[in-house]
């Protein structure tokens, strides 16, 4: 039994936050912004616009796209760091939303590798044959969890959404392979506190709570080692080359750091989708949202070979390869 990719969707909060509006939040500029991380906008929910909006937008359009009825569904996992609710979970609300009403639902904590990791979870389960269809969902709203007088962290991040629908199939197709890793020794390099407010590593307490703290050079580095070495086992283990993959779908973070990835893994940019430009960092949803647009506008067709490769906070990292449609 293998799993397929059958329907996609993603759903962004319609303001736009302009590398100009920061200038007037914050000590930055365009120019800055624009070289060190390759971003010029990104859409940021309002004081009444939560994950959970997003999440039900982009797995309505998912479950369209696929076509099939919502109670086909037989379990909902949502990649989030930033739920409006620890409880219920946001896909146990998504689930009631989009009258999922015979599937299970619960939330994933893997900061931005969380999508991979969903849908490394829904492979195993369809593997399995414990159920036939899920739906996995990547999304966050970041923007509420930065601390708008950090410079090096709040001009980075964005809010959104995307959604994929997974179905077991006899086809080989689908996805073919997969890798995590993790280094948990290094959680104070980026974290974002909980309700206890503690720092990870040494477990002190933190005295700033609830802000996302970043030592962003070392995240750089870690960030391109991971993500090709990810990249290059997924090949590996599928016995692919990179010839046969017609686009690597990296995690939205930098533009830098998504450049020394693809060269340091052996793709060539016009294999590479960007879209960090419009979005920023979105975390768990940067991989769907940069291949719904791609599929919307036809440069991903039925039956493409794709890899998807992640790194963030834990940290944690991870790739798969997957056939689409
Ligand atoms: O999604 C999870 C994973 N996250 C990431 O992968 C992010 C990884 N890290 C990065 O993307 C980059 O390290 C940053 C974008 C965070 C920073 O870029 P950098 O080239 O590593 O800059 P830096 O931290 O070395 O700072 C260089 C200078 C500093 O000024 P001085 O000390 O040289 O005078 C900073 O104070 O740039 C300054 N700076 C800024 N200037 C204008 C930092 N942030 C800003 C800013 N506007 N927003």
């Amino acid at each position: 039994m293998n799993a397929h990719l059958i329907g996609i969707g993603s759903a962004v909060p319609e303001a736009v936050l302009t590398n100009a509006d920061l200038e007037k939040i914050v000590d930055t500029n365009s120019e800055w912004i624009e070289t060190r991380a390759g971003i010029k906008e990104r859409h940021k929910s309002g004081d009444d616009e939560w994950v959970s909006d997003l999440a039900i937008k982009a797995s309505q359009r998912a479950i369209e796209n696929a076509k099939i009825s919502p109670g086909e569904l037989d379990l909902v996992i949502c990649a989030t760091v930033t739920g409006d609710t620890t409880m219920p979970s946001i896909a146990s609300v998504v689930q009631y939303y989009v009258k999922a009403k015979n599937a299970a639902a619960y939330d994933l904590g893997a900061a931005c590798p969380g999508f991979i990791y969903g849908m490394v979870t829904a492979d195993a389960f369809i593997r399995s044959r414990m159920f036939r269809k899920i739906l996995v969902i990547g999304a966050e709203t970041t923007t509420k969890v930065v601390d708008y007088t950090d410079r090096s962290t709040c001009v980075l991040f964005g809010d959104g959404a995307g959604a994929v629908v997974i179905s077991a199939s006899n086809d080989d197709r689908g996805i073919i392979s997969s890798h995590m890793g993790g280094d948990g020794s290094l959680g104070n390099l980026l974290y974002l506190p909980g309700m206890r407010g503690r720092v990870p590593v040494t477990l002190e307490k933190d005295p700033i709570p609830f802000y996302v703290k970043m030592a962003g050079n070392d995240v750089f580095k870690h960030a391109v080692k991971a993500m090709a070495d990810s990249a290059a086992k997924v090949l590996d283990l599928a016995g692919c080359t990179i010839g046969d993959v017609k686009y690597l779908i990296p995690h939205q973070a930098n533009i830098r750091i998504i450049d020394a990835t693809a060269r340091r893994a052996g793709f060539p940019m016009e294999k590479v989708l960007v879209n960090i430009e419009r979005y920023g960092n979105t975390s768990s949803a940067t991989i769907p949202l940069a291949m719904d647009e791609a599929v919307r506008d036809g440069r991903i067709q039925k039956g493409d070979l794709l890899l998807a490769v992640s790194f963030g906070s834990g940290f944690s990292w991870g790739a798969i390869l997957f056939g689409w449609g």
